[in-house]
Formats: C-alpha cells, sequence, structure tokens
C-alpha cells in the first residue's frame, strides 16, 4: 500500500530528536525553529516527557472514559493551577479540529443557534465544523458548505459589531492567526467582542491551538486583553508531539451524560504527556523563557535588511520579508540546516521553535538567516 499524497514532501527522513535539534538518517543535523509546526514546546523528546510516557506505558496506556481515569483528573488539576482559568472544565479529545468541533457543538447545545463568526485569514482544523468556519474555500468540500458562517476582516470592530446578532451562536478568535500569517487579535477586538457576546448571549471561543500553551509569553494569548472567553480549545503544545487536545469550559455550562465523548480523548497515555509538559513548563519557567527569547529574537530580526516587520508574540513569530520566502526557507534548510514554517501569505515566513530554545540556537539562526537574506534581498538596506 502506499500513501494517499496529499503533503507535498521535504526530501528529508528525520530519525531522531532531542532539544531544538533534529538528525536526518544520513545523520545530518537539523536546527528546528518550526517545532514541527508549533507542536514542540518542551524540546523533542525531553528526558522527563519520555519517562513519564514510559513509566505509564508499562502501567496502563489505555481504557476507555466509562472508567475513572485518574491521571486524567491529576492533568485537568495541574492544567487549571496553572493557565489561569481554574473554575473552567475540561473535555479531552485528539486533535485541535476535533477541540474546535466540540467547542462549536458546546456553544450550539447552550443557545440553540449556530450562525458562527469567524475571522478572514482564519484557520480552524479540516473536520465539517472546523472547515466551515476556516477562511479558506480550497479545503472545504461541498459537504462543509452547510454551515451558517461569515467571515469578519480581522481586527475589524465595526464589521464584528455589524455580524453580531441574537442569532449568532458563536465569535471564534485565534488570539494570534497562525496559518494566516501571525497576525495579533489586539485588546480593542477582544474586548468588543466580549461585549457583544454578553450583549446577544454569544458565546466567545479562543482558539488556543497553536497560540496556546505559553507560546505567546503568557499561557493564553487572549490574557493579553484581560479578557475571558467562554471555551478556549487547546492542542499542538500540549502533547510535545502526542496527539491529545482539549477544550476548556466555563462553569456556565451544564455538562450532561452522553453530550460530548470521544474512545481515545483523554487517555492515560495521553494524559502522561501532558502532564509532563506542563510539569517541564513550571520547573524550567518556559512561559517566560518564551517572552525573553521572542523578545530578542524579534528585536534582532527586526535590523536584518529585507525584513520587512516581525509580528506576534513571545515564540509565535511572522518575519514579513521585502521578497517572498519560499528561496529564502529552502536555503535555510537544505543549506544550513535549519527548519521554518510558512503561512498563507507568501512573504510570511513563521518561526515557532520550542519554548526552552536557547539563545545559542537563535544566535545561529540569525546568522546564517543574515547571509541567505544577503544573498536574496541585496537591494534592501536600513536606513
Ligand atoms: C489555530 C488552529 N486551530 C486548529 C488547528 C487544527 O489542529 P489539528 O491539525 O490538530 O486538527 C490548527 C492547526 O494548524 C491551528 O493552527
Amino acid at each position: 500500500m502506499h500513501l494517499f499524497d496529499v503533503y507535498p514532501l521535504y526530501p528529508i527522513a528525520p530519525v531522531r530528536a532531542r532539544g531544538s535539534y533534529l538528525w536526518d538518517d544520513s545523520g545530518r543535523q537539523y536546527l528546528d525553529l518550526y517545532g514541527g509546526h508549533a507542536v514542540i514546546s518542551i524540546g523533542h523528546s525531553h528526558p522527563h516527557y519520555v519517562q513519564r510516557i514510559t513509566e505509564q506505558l508499562s502501567k496502563i496506556a489505555f481504557y476507555s472514559n466509562s472508567v475513572i481515569n485518574p491521571v486524567q483528573e491529576a492533568f485537568a488539576h495541574k492544567l487549571g493551577q496553572m493557565c489561569g482559568h481554574e473554575a473552567f472544565a475540561l473535555f479531552m479529545c485528539n486533535s485541535g479540529a476535533e477541540a474546535n468541533e466540540n467547542a462549536l457543538k458546546i456553544a450550539s447545545f447552550y443557545n440553540q443557534r449556530s450562525k458562527v463568526v469567524a475571522l478572514k485569514g482564519s484557520f480552524h482544523g479540516r473536520t465539517s465544523g472546523a472547515v466551515a468556519i476556516t477562511d479558506n474555500p480550497a479545503i472545504a468540500a461541498p459537504i462543509n458548505f452547510k454551515h451558517h458562517v461569515v467571515f469578519v476582516p480581522h481586527n475589524d470592530v465595526a464589521a464584528l459589531e455589524a455580524a453580531i446578532d441574537d442569532q449568532t451562536c458563536a465569535v471564534i478568535i485565534e488570539g494570534i492567526q497562525g496559518v494566516g500569517g501571525v497576525h495579533v487579535a489586539s485588546d480593542v477586538f477582544w474586548q468588543t467582542a466580549r461585549h457583544l457576546c454578553n450583549l446577544h448571549n454569544v458565546v466567545l471561543i479562543s482558539d488556543s491551538v497553536q497560540c496556546g500553551y505559553g507560546r505567546s509569553g503568557k499561557f493564553f494569548s487572549h490574557q493579553f486583553s484581560g479578557v475571558e472567553p467562554d471555551l478556549i480549545s487547546i492542542a499542538k503544545g500540549m502533547g510535545n508531539g502526542f496527539p491529545v487536545a482539549g477544550v476548556l469550559i466555563h462553569p456556565k455550562f451544564q455538562p450532561v451524560h452522553g453530550m460530548l465523548g470521544t474512545t481515545f480523548g483523554g487517555n492515560h497515555l495521553a494524559c502522561a504527556a501532558a502532564l509532563a509538559v506542563l510539569e517541564v513548563i513550571e520547573s524550567e519557567n518556559l512561559i517566560e523563557h518564551a517572552a525573553a527569547m521572542g523578545q530578542y529574537l524579534k528585536t534582532a530580526l527586526s535590523q536584518i535588511p529585507g525584513v520587512k516587520t516581525v509580528r506576534g508574540r513571545g515564540l509565535m513569530i511572522g518575519v514579513v520579508l521585502e521578497i517572498p520566502c519560499a528561496a529564502v526557507r529552502d536555503e535555510l534548510l537544505y543549506q544550513h540546516g535549519i527548519f521554518t514554517g510558512s503561512s498563507s501569505d507568501k512573504y510570511t515566513m513563521r518561526l515557532l521553535p520550542a519554548l526552552n530554545i536557547g539563545k545559542r540556537e537563535l544566535d545561529y539562526f540569525l546568522e546564517k538567516f543574515s547571509l541567505v537574506m544577503k544573498k536574496y534581498a541585496p537591494a534592501f538596506t536600513h536606513e
């Protein structure tokens, strides 16, 4: 059997990884400024993570959600303590799309409505509801167009006011748009969304799948605005590569048996991985570290000729180039062994390294990036 060919592949096969480095099958080393798409939060194969998963595997890896799972309870308790939304409840699932799909269902059960207000440039996943609220018709199939969705321009307060009404079920916002090119939702946009949602009994969802879990320099990027959403979806950095996701649910939502469910979500092994991630984030002060490293990186990047602007927060950074970034990213990868990320904007390169990346690794990247920019964008100088 061959693989269903939906991914354009780099001709590279990583076989080993540690911290912010990967090695391919020929032994070549790579520096990871991409974090496997914002997934690697505490570094590849962190020893504490490996130990916790290994120990759990040797005890019990899985049983269904029909029995008490102490690891799931321990994880929810720790997450509540660390994330700043202690009164919220947790529902666990397996991927970011599923987290958003469940968030939409919780919202719709709550107010019995179905219209969703989403943002231009959004990405929320590929399952039916999640892809319908994603601003990319190219990845939606006809079956996905049955949802009632209104897209408003990013950070456009007036458009948001015009879109939200008494028929609206939910508003969904990425605190920092990832795929869309690293656009930060403004404080006033969040605050207006909160106010309008209160006014019309609409559910406010923070899609924190990519920008959450400490990446922004706070546990959640919406926390910069002081706004408390009703539902928060999480995935990616939560498991450092282990597939695990969840929805954080405000206490105003009443659970009913059978309302949501999953076979794999929140299994013992996934919860051990997720607990290990939180323990490392806490013991190594990774949120503060991400904020500091992000500031360092942004300042340095903005001084490199050919860089137009640098967007983002913490270690979720969009580097907007004067030239399309594809050739620059290829050169970084093939000549210098550095993985970076792209976005839907061809000028914006995305950087999503592990939260514990060191200054040494960032300096190496900055040196090679400057070199590549000299080659590809020699005409651009800073005044
Ligand atoms: C903001 C956001 N939401 C949801 C998703 C979907 O997550 P998954 O691929 O785990 O389904 C992604 C994935 O890139 C994302 O960036």
